[in-house]
């Protein structure tokens, strides 16, 4: 279904909502996760953490959002990290300069293009202020990071603009105390911050969102030595690096040298591994080479992992080849040492990077879930059961007789092995919708008949199949359904 279908879910069932909505002030680009939403962001946290972070033996830490001023001068955002904006010279209103151009012109030109070619596109093309017809100003670089004050003295620092700073910075420390053996993926989940010009579309364009960022040191002199790369030679990966994405195996990949090397394959075929168990139709996936002027300033080499949506390619992850960049920017900023030893080699480490946008991640599983089963009126949400944010509902079919009691005492035993959800009240048919909506993959009945032989009926929410099993074989057929695979 489309985005508005999301939308309207998103609202109706808890999924997320704007911040801070009953206020006139409210700014663009907060949005808040209700509980459905945390119950999936959780789950496919989780889902991230078995396939990738626990497969790989990778180390997870837990940063500091608001980071001192001299991480960022190392890391060049405070140089580099801006976007083009145009300012109208009659209104005042300031506008993205790719956007509006390529919004008024169909014309693209990269975020990261040399300014002048976005002041010829305006005046090639006479491109006037959308709003007051104005003439526009010549386009300038706003830096997207959000300044903080610490402390009375308000002393400059930065809220982070991507998790990995504390990556790159701790990285000496856990290297030593984690008995650190290369290649290491050290990796982290939690808040970044974008002064974004224009927010947009909830979760795709956020001031505040998530990340699941992985960075992998490796010595750059050993990029084919991967042993675990026989695990996803096989593994099939979309490559665009010229107008259409082709679907070759990893193995085929580094053959025809359309990825550089088995390194930065293996963690592609991983990669694409994961998304297939979160339901994400894969085959609607591409990893696009970025060109020169697309990559973010520090990246070598850079593939964009994109999935197709109703709404256009969305990126999910940024796999960015960093090279030294950053360990040698805050060696030479912080006079530390952030060279390791690889066996009798002294190196310092190269940085693979993946990088998850998790808000985006969780939007586009809820796109490709979402169905509208018109045969029997209803909409269901076919998450995979370990993703689905309730597992079972459990329901009365009547409240009285003592079929109230007889469900609260199911309910009592499953609720801390389960998501489970216990509601007494509505019509039956309607209280199964409700729950296809949030995308239960099971719910439980009890009926007069559970009083007399302690049986109830269990209903799949995909096929909706009924039928009568014991209420002491609830747990075992949960279990097996919604335990990660
Ligand atoms: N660390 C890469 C990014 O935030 O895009």
């Amino acid at each position: 279904m489309d985005y508005e279908a999301v939308m309207k879910l998103a609202l109706e069932r808890g999924f997320y909502f704007p911040s801070c909505e009953v206020y006139a002030d409210a700014q663009a680009g907060f949005w808040e996760y209700g509980p459905t939403g945390v119950g999936l962001k959780n789950k496919f946290l989780e889902l991230w953490r078995r396939e990738l972070i626990r497969r790989d033996g990778m180390l997870e830490i837990d940063g500091s959002q608001i980071m001192s001023k001299s991480v960022f001068e190392a890391s060049g955002h405070l140089g580099n990290f801006a976007d083009p904006i145009i300012k109208c010279t009659k209104c005042n209103s300031t506008f993205r300069a790719d956007r509006t151009i390529a919004e008024l012109t169909q014309i693209d030109i990269p975020e990261s293009a040399d300014l002048e070619e976005f002041d010829n596109a305006i005046s090639e093309n006479n491109i006037k202020c959308p709003k007051c017809k104005g003439d526009f100003d010549k386009t300038k670089n706003f830096n997207m990071m959000f300044k903080v004050g610490i402390g009375p003295e308000e002393e400059e620092a930065y809220l982070r603009p991507e998790t990995c700073q504390s990556i790159f910075v701790d990285f000496p420390r856990l290297y030593k105390t984690m008995r650190g053996k290369l290649p290491l993926g050290i990796a982290q989940v939690g808040k970044s911050f974008r002064n974004e010009i224009a927010p947009r579309q909830s979760l795709l364009r956020l001031r505040e969102f998530y990340q699941a960022e992985i960075e992998v040191f490796c010595n750059p002199s050993k990029l084919n030595e991967m042993e675990k790369f026989a695990e996803i030679q096989d593994t099939i990966i979309r490559v665009q690096t010229d107008s259409e994405p082709v679907s070759m195996t990893c193995k085929e990949a580094i053959e025809s040298g359309t990825v550089p090397n088995k390194f930065v394959a293996y963690y592609l075929g991983i990669l694409t591994e994961f998304y297939e168990k979160t339901g994400i139709d894969v085959t609607k996936s591409r990893f696009r080479k970025l060109g020169d002027k697309e990559k973010a300033f520090y990246a070598e080499v850079a593939f964009d992992f994109e999935v197709e949506t109703t709404i256009g390619w969305l990126e999910l992850v940024a796999c960015n080849y960093r090279s030294d960049y950053d360990l040698s920017s805050h060696a030479n900023k912080s006079k530390e040492k952030f060279e390791v030893m690889d066996n009798d080699e002294k190196v310092l480490p190269h940085v693979f990077e993946i990088s998850m946008g998790i808000d985006r991640s969780l939007y586009t599983i809820l796109e490709h879930s979402l169905k509208d089963d018109k045969e029997h009126e209803r909409i269901v949400l076919s998450l995979k059961p370990y993703l689905s944010p309730t597992h079972v509902g459990i329901l009365s079919l009547v409240k009285k007789d003592g079929l109230k009691e007889k469900t609260d005492e199911i309910y009592l035993s499953i609720k801390r092995k389960f998501d489970a959800f216990l509601d007494h009240s509505g019509a039956i048919g309607r209280r199964y919708r409700r729950l296809d909506e949030i995308g239960a993959p099971f719910a439980v009945t009890v009926d007069h008949q559970t009083l007399e032989d302690d049986t109830v009926t269990i209903r799949k929410r995909d096929s909706m199949e009924q039928s009568r099993i014991k209420i002491s074989d609830i747990d075992s057929i949960l279990l097996e359904s919604v335990a990660f695979p």
